[in-house]
């Protein structure tokens, strides 16, 4: 039987039945193949590995060893939340690593977008593969691979995958959510007892701020894209779009231009709103804000985020813009 392959009666989990039978199934299976031995898990706080580790707590507990890699590019308050889910609440085997200075460090003055992608992608492997190296007696190792992963790993997605791990790591590996697609993982997460907050959230790509941030990356100008993001976010939140709208994000271009604040000459980056819909990320619509929600969040930002003086609205569908800038 092709273990890749999801079984053709294999009903489609939509409600809580459905989703604690599957977990039932899951720990089951899990308690079976990992016995007494130790799970690695790189837990990047995004839906998949966060329902991974959650189904992992509960078939073996402490036998799971999550690490969290804080590579100084996630979005305000994330690692901070997975710290209190995971280690707080659900009191697992949480290491946490801010290894913020690391990346950095190492993306001073690159500015060419595929060169920023591989430098995050080959620090986070060496950065997890340091620490898998110093904990004693793993043998398997958990992964987030959902089925659309498995039905599209030699298509487009697979230069998006910079969270991929070492091919030469000798463990065999724990995939509990490899046949589902990603609203039924979002079902699972919430039967976990995870927060809609974490379960519900838009996809977040793994170099993080760091494509959002665009050209050579600076602390200042990085954390002004944060700030600018969570009051993005925040907005969205208060007035439901969170419920509807695909994905949204600031993104902050190298370069500045002339303002006025407080009668005195100011300049500053302009922040760029992405806001679209979509079904599979390969076209993509423009959300229609509106306008008293442009004003407020234009408002908001100018006022409150250091070194940002305009807010500009991208209305550029795909094609023929991607949904990033980078
Ligand atoms: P684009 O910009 O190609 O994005 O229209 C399509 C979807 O993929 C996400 N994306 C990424 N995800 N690593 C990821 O894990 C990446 O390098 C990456 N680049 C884009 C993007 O956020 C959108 O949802």
């Amino acid at each position: 039987m092709d273990t890749n392959k999801r079984p053709e009666t294999m009903e489609r989990i939509t409600t809580p039945e459905l989703a604690n039978a599957f977990i039932d199934e899951q720990v089951a299976a899990v308690r079976a193949q990992v016995g007494d031995k130790k799970v690695l898990l790189a837990l990047s706080g995004g839906v998949d590995s966060s329902v991974v580790a959650a189904l992992l707590i509960k078939a073996i507990g402490k036998q799971l060893v999550c690490v969290h890699v804080n590579h100084g590019l996630m979005r305000k308050g994330e690692s901070e939340q997975v710290i209190e889910v995971f280690r707080n609440q659900l009191d697992a085997n949480l290491i946490y690593i801010d290894a913020t200075d690391r990346f950095l460090d190492l993306l001073k003055d690159v500015a060419e977008p595929e060169k920023k992608r591989k430098i995050i992608g080959g620090e986070f492997i060496k950065v997890f593969d340091e620490e898998a190296s110093k904990l004693e007696g793993i043998s398997f190792l958990a992964q987030g691979t959902i089925y659309p992963d498995i039905l599209e790993s030699d298509g487009v997605k697979a230069h998006h995958n910079v969270g991929g791990l070492p091919e030469d790591m000798q463990f065999e590996l724990v995939e509990p959510v490899k046949l589902l697609f990603k609203d039924e993982v979002r079902v699972v997460g919430k039967a976990l007892g995870l927060p809609a907050s974490m379960v519900d959230r838009q996809p977040f790509p793994g170099p993080g701020l760091g494509v959002r941030c665009l050209g050579a990356i600076t602390r200042d100008r990085l954390h002004a894209l944060r700030e600018a993001d969570a009051i993005l976010r925040e907005e969205f939140e208060n007035a439901g779009l969170n419920k509807t709208v695909w994905q949204y994000f600031i993104a902050v271009p190298d370069m500045k231009s002339v303002g006025v604040r407080n009668d005195k000459r100011y300049e500053g980056w302009p922040a760029i709103i992405r806001a679209i819909n979509t079904t599979d990320a390969m076209s993509a619509t423009i959300e229609e804000i509106p306008y008293a929600l442009l004003h407020k969040i234009t408002a908001r930002i100018t006022a409150e985020v250091e070194g940002i003086n305009r807010v500009l609205y991208d209305l550029t569908p795909k094609p023929v813009g991607t949904i990033e800038w980078e």
